[in-house]
């Protein structure tokens, strides 16, 4: 396939140009260089950065589609959205605005967490000199209502306070999936040496003694602000991959929208059998991505109306494990990779990659297996027409305990009956319109 990327980001335009490496890939750093380009070749696929100098992806898309260009478009922001940018998209791509501010410079926020009227009021003065914004709280309560109202880059947190006290509250946002990114020092007096080994166990990334010294305190949220920068451009480089997963749907227009359902139905099925919150999260988020490595499949078998032979049912195969490969070097996506690499293992360990067995398939594989046969099940594909809910039901249920796990047919049979998955179904047809 022949796509044109474009996007003035080193680091996307790398990830993209390694996961695509077997596609010809056209790269332009601005918007009016893009333009120029697709409109004197040909182009299966585009995708589109927003934010560009010269001219914006919108503004790109807008001239392509005037202009009578009909090739598919990618935008390649942090929202979802649908992967066409016109005409609707272009609505979204404004609206989308929230995603300039992930790179933009900005000054970097830290909240200060002391009872100690004086002791916040000392670390203000010095830290608003330095140029940062600082909130303050007053205990461990005030604190988390901070964090859920605006999430900080880095907290200075105070131990002794009334009501929760700073190990739990460093407990808490530790344990968080994505609150556990943000940087925690906590303050101890400097011969403290028990209240310092608690916070660390707590997860603390770091200490400062009490009296504050200035230069320390320079060093130490200059050291932190850098690491947190660099985890939120893994983020955005998360955001990427997700974009990357609508270019293999917008590949094979039969399968739009296919990824988020089976995102959002994974997440209702998981939340049906009892999941804590968190997981919920990645097993949308593994949903979505788990067919990312589609995109090393070439389009004669991927598109291929009819059945594979054993050879392109072979290279076929491969997606699940160069899924997990693109993914790999991310920390931030670390959590669903398993999902990723066994959602086409089989309860009866006849699946692939690795023939796992039962219990030994990562749970999150398990539930987007099942959501995935579900949906690819019931709807279209360049070879057929989908099945009726009550046919693929039957089909669901005659492999449950050997090629699904019994426990997820369960509750996804509950999830249909009750209408859930058609809401899910019906809320993207209204959004692909
Ligand atoms: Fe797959």
């Amino acid at each position: 396939m022949r796509l044109l990327l474009a996007d003035d980001n080193e680091m996307n335009v790398d990830l993209f140009s390694a996961a695509l490496e077997q596609h010809d890939v056209v790269v332009e750093r601005d918007g009016a260089a893009a333009l120029r380009r697709a409109l004197s070749e040909p182009f299966e696929l585009i995708l589109l950065d927003v934010q560009m100098p010269r001219m914006t992806g919108d503004e790109v898309c807008r001239a392509l589609r005037a202009k009578g260009v009909r090739t598919p478009i990618v935008a390649l922001t942090a929202a979802a959205m649908p992967d066409d940018l016109a005409p609707r998209g272009r609505q979204a791509v404004r609206e989308a605005s929230g995603v300039r501010a992930l790179t933009a410079k900005r000054v970097p926020s830290i909240l200060v967490v002391d009872d100690i009227a004086a002791n916040r009021e000392l670390l203000l003065a010095h830290l608003e000199q330095l140029g940062y914004d600082v909130r303050e709280a007053r205990d461990g309560i005030e604190a988390l209502e901070a964090v859920d109202e605006l999430e900080p880059d880095l907290i200075l947190l105070d131990v002794d306070m009334p009501r929760l006290d700073g190990i739990a509250v460093c407990e808490r946002l530790k344990a968080h999936h994505l609150r556990r990114l943000i940087p925690i020092v906590i303050l101890t007096a400097s011969n403290d040496k028990a209240t310092r080994l608690r916070g660390i166990a707590a997860g603390a990334d770091d200490y400062l003694s009490k009296p504050f010294d200035a230069q320390e305190l320079l060093i130490r949220t200059r050291v932190l602000l850098r690491e947190r920068e660099l985890n939120a451009r893994l983020d955005a480089t998360e955001d990427v991959l997700f974009a990357l997963a609508r270019a293999v749907e917008a590949r094979d227009r039969y399968t739009i929208h296919h990824a988020e359902r089976v995102g959002r139905v994974a997440q209702e099925i998981g939340r049906l059998l009892g999941i804590d919150e968190n997981d919920e999260t990645s097993l949308y988020q593994g949903g979505v991505l788990h067919d990312l490595g589609k995109i090393a499949v070439a389009d004669a078998i991927l598109l291929k109306p009819g059945r594979l032979t054993d050879e392109e049912m072979a290279a076929m195969r491969v997606h699940s494990v160069e899924g997990e490969r693109i993914c790999l070097s991310l920390r931030s996506v670390a959590q669903y990779l398993p999902i990723i690499r066994h959602h086409h293992e089989r309860v009866d360990g006849t699946g692939y990659p690795d023939h796992l067995r039962g219990a030994d398939i990562p749970l999150g594989a398990r539930i987007v297996a099942g959501a995935d046969a579900w949906d690819a099940m019931t709807s279209d594909r360049p070879y057929r027409a989908g099945m009726p809910r009550d046919q693929a039901m039957d089909e669901l249920q005659r492999g449950s305990g050997t090629q699904w796990d019994a426990d997820v047919v369960g509750a996804l049979a509950h999830l249909v009956s009750d209408g859930s998955v058609a809401r899910v179904s019906d809320q993207l047809f209204a959004i692909g319109r």
